[in-house]
């Protein structure tokens, strides 16, 4: 139980497509995520499957059952709202008893439910506090506890970590995480933010402009983004056009061939594909390796270094060859930190491995 399906769903207002053409299929147990930008439709679709609004088209199914006429209180389906949508005028038990109200049960049932849920998500003691009385971190946790309450087959979760602060961000990721693991609830789980995206989830479907770009498991994203977007919106990374000739990939200067990119701004790598055209090519920063010596392998040239930031856990390092700027991200281990720090204008050898290497046709 708790399979959903989106078949063909797509859905306009006043003419304007905030999703279309969404076909998913999100098994049971499983811990799915949508993740896009800023207005690409991910609260819409999560509003649909909720049965808040109706497609214009498609249909969409719990456990093989058409559900998409069907009012929210007939899909078991239970969502946390982004800003949580808690009543006011009632204390914490009281909104976590309100779903089982509308499910007719008993006072007894009702308060030991409550009460297993408050537990659950450390709340035991704060049944009878006011919902103004509560933390942020503590308005999630209600806003949790009322919709596993009713006991779904489905549990929505809109961006429900983007209010909290950073600690408490991580924190709840966490708890959220091993509660869906304990409970074998089907999650759907509404983010922008790709850390939290692959983090948590079993897969990823990442949206632009209303419509799934890609789904898959976080490494698949991640490892082989479809296409420029989804490499960029899934992590950092260095992009640039190139141009594929026999395995040889020549680079331009950044994403434009821009007119003031001069012949010493032109780099050529070897690519993992024998296809001739254009394309753009992807490496992520971690994947670049530096060395103060010349490297005798494949993909490696010389680069002047430009800037170097510490930032904790990783080096950030700008390099140059030309025109053309990489950024490099080293994790900053003792054995490294011990050697001579290099210095801006200082020459470096950048390795590109072949198989870091991805190109992208769209
Ligand atoms: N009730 C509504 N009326 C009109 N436009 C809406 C409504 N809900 C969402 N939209 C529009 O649909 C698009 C997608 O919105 P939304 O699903 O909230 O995106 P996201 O959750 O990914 O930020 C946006 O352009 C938004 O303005
Ligand atoms: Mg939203």
């Amino acid at each position: 139980m708790g399979t959903v399906v989106l078949d063909g769903v797509g859905k306009s207002f006043d003419g304007v497509w905030a999703c279309s053409q969404v076909d998913l299929t999100i098994e049971k147990g499983e811990f799915f995520t949508f993740l896009g930008p800023s207005g690409c439709g991910k609260t819409t679709l999560l509003r649909l499957i909720a049965g808040f609004i109706t497609p214009q088209s498609g249909a969409v199914y719990i456990d093989g059952h058409d559900v998409t006429h069907l009012p929210p209180e007939k899909r078991n389906v239970g969502m946390v709202f982004q800003n949580y949508s808690l009543f006011p005028y009632l204390n914490v038990r009281q909104n976590i008893e309100y779903g089982l109200t509308i499910q007719k049960k008993s006072a007894r049932e009702r308060k030991d439910i409550a009460s297993l849920y408050m537990d659950m998500v450390g709340l035991a003691d704060f049944g009878e506090r006011k919902i103004s009385e509560l933390s942020g971190g503590e308005q999630q946790r209600v806003a949790l506890a009322r919709s596993l309450a009713v006991e779904p087959e489905v549990l929505l979760l809109d961006e429900p970590l983007s209010n909290l602060d950073a600690r408490l961000r991580d924190k709840m990721r966490a708890e959220i995480k091993a509660l869906q693991k304990r409970l074998g609830i089907t999650t759907i789980f509404v983010t922008h933010d790709q850390t939290e995206a692959l983090t948590l989830s079993d897969r990823i479907a990442v949206f632009d402009k209303g419509r799934v770009v890609q789904v898959g498991t976080p490494h698949q994203v991640y490892d082989t983004p479809r296409n420029v977007l989804v490499a960029k919106f899934v992590g950092d990374t260095n992009i640039f056009s190139a141009t594929l000739d026999n395995g040889t990939a020549r680079l331009e200067n950044g994403m434009s061939h821009g007119a003031e990119s001069g012949p010493e701004s032109r780099l050529e790598l070897r690519v993992p594909s024998a296809e001739n055209g254009t394309c753009h090519l992807s490496i992520r920063p971690q994947n670049i390796r530096l060395s103060h010596t010349p490297v005798n392998e494949p993909n490696s040239f010389k680069v002047r270094l430009v800037e170097r930031q510490l930032n904790g856990l990783w080096i950030d390092t700008i390099v140059q060859v030309g025109e053309i700027t990489l950024r490099v991200a080293e994790l900053n281990t003792v054995s490294l930190a011990a050697g001579p720090e290099p210095q801006p204008g200082d020459t470096l050898w950048a390795t590109l491995p072949e198989t870091a290497i991805r190109l992208l046709y769209e």
